[in-house]
């Protein structure tokens, strides 16, 4: 019997690139639900919707052809827009139309349709608390502002995207107070979940804890 996994934590902590490499090991799939949020901002930038619409965005996310390939992609009407939505303008945006309810609700809905038969690694901000609550692995990945930072600027570079620190600094902070300050499902740690701080750790490091503590809940 195949299980799911979630992960929850701060932007920039190191979730995607830890489910990426957990997925292939285990032979998983990794559900990335913050490029979700992310397509939603997308979408509602190109149709003119304001962030704080709810009731557009609701409306535009029930007729959205939205696809999520277990190659990572995102792929809206046909189009991949997977390198758009890593834009610093998008993952405000994202944040932005996280808080809505109505939004949060369709998206929830879509992920937990998706993951429905297990051998799905998922990461977000609510995973453990609200869409696979009974998890039976939760990790809670941290890390300081400004290693996180630094990983970004890293990243970024190699992309070619936007790049500087302070500024990096400055929207990291901001995402992080949004996303644990909204009312909705707010980033939070739930009760089982097995807390991280990858601020020191190399990636094979937090690999290696991170198998430590599915060999421990489930004894695979
Ligand atoms: O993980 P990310 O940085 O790509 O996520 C973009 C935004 O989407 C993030 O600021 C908060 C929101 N988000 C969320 O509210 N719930 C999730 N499960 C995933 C992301």
């Amino acid at each position: 019997m195949r299980f799911n996994i979630a992960i929850d934590g701060p932007s920039a902590a190191g979730k995607s690139t830890i489910a990426d490499i957990l997925a292939e090991r285990l032979g998983y799939t990794h559900l990335d639900t913050g490029a979700m949020y992310r397509a939603v901002a997308y979408s509602a930038l190109n149709k003119g919707i304001a962030y704080d619409d709810e009731e557009n965005i609701v409306k535009m996310i029930e007729e959205m052809d939205l696809e999520m390939p277990a190659d990572g992609r995102v792929i809206l009407e046909g189009n991949d827009i997977s390198e758009e939505i890593r834009k610093n303008e998008i993952s405000m945006g994202a944040s932005d139309v996280s808080k809505l309810e109505g939004c949060r609700k369709a998206l929830v809905a879509m992920q937990q349709k998706i993951c429905a038969d297990g051998g799905y690694i998922l990461d977000g901000r609510d995973i453990g608390t609200v869409v696979l609550k009974d998890a039976p692995v939760k990790i809670y990945m941290v890390a300081s502002p400004e290693a996180r930072a630094e990983r970004r600027v890293k990243q970024n570079l190699k992309k070619g995207l936007e790049a500087d620190y302070e500024t990096i600094l400055e929207d990291i902070k901001k995402r992080d107070y949004q996303d644990m300050h909204r009312e909705h499902s707010p980033l939070t740690k739930a009760e089982d979940a097995v807390e991280i701080d990858t601020s020191y750790m190399t990636i094979e490091e937090v690999v290696t804890r991170v198998m430590e503590i599915i060999e421990e809940k489930t004894g695979v």
